[in-house]
């Protein structure tokens, strides 16, 4: 049986069969603007205040302030959980650290994975979010089949360190594929897909979970919004036509 964690998104759990499985990496793949950023932060701010779990959120595509601000107008106070040191931010915005020595891709994956461990370490958290891969495997340039490798190294660090992860990662439009490389939903252990489509003139949010191992997992898709004051709200019993 799986141990599984509250997401901390209305909605979301009974979809993914009761929740999130501990130690599991998951992507959140999406097209731009579908709410990869919020759902991330919702699941490292609501892991902190609602479930005692503390959260390392890495950020590679804006700042940390940048996203303080905007998860405020869902009410959330992340500089305030910052100074109690329930969340840390691992801000890779400016890059250089990562590169400092050279491109190659293991070495970055290392110095990547040591600021990782060390905010974990440092306020004990549960929960990572890394919002933004792309950016860190734009940092090198590897064969797909290298960055398989290395994104498994990844979950595997990740995992012995004891925490659950969100990783984002992007779709590009009219791809048809789920994932920017190819490979990341290859080795995560979940894959949840944000996208939308055309109704009537408006432009819908819907979610469905491609696979989520050892669990069962609801085949529908269904319908999310992200609410003011609320953050990402999933509608699972919500009928798509
Ligand atoms: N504070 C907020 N209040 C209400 N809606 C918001 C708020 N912040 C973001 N949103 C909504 O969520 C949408 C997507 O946000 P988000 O930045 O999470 O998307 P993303 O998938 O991370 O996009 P990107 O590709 O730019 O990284 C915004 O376009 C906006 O409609
Ligand atoms: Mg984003």
């Amino acid at each position: 049986m799986l141990t599984r964690i509250r997401s901390g998104i209305p909605g979301l759990d009974d979809v993914l069969g009761g929740g999130i499985p501990e130690g599991y990496l998951v992507l959140v793949s999406g097209t731009t603007g579908v709410g990869k950023t919020v759902m991330l932060a919702q699941f490292i701010y609501k892991g902190a205040t609602d479930y005692g779990q503390k959260g390392v959120f890495v950020t590679f595509e804006e700042t940390p302030s940048e996203i303080e601000a905007e998860m405020k107008g869902f009410g959330w106070d992340f500089a305030k959980l910052v100074k109690r040191k329930q969340v840390t931010f691992v801000d890779f915005t400016d890059p250089s650290f990562l590169i400092e020595g050279g491109r190659r891709a293991s070495a970055v994956v290392r110095r990547f994975m040591d600021s990782v461990r060390e905010a974990v370490n440092k306020i004990g958290a549960k929960r990572v979010a890394i919002d933004g891969l792309p950016a860190l495997a734009l940092l090198f340039k590897a064969e797909s089949s290298v960055l398989r490798l290395l994104l498994r190294a990844i979950r595997f660090e990740l995992s012995k360190l004891g925490v659950t992860t969100l990783l984002s990662t992007e779709i590009v439009e009219g791809s048809g594929m789920i994932s920017r490389y190819g490979v990341e939903e290859l080795v995560a252990q979940g894959v949840i897909v944000l996208s939308e489509r055309i109704v009537g003139g408006h432009c819908q949010r819907i979610l469905h979970v491609k696979k989520l191992r050892g669990s069962p997992i609801t085949r529908r898709v269904c319908v999310y919004d992200i609410v003011p004051g609320e953050g990402m709200v999933v509608y699972p019993k919500a009928i798509i036509a």
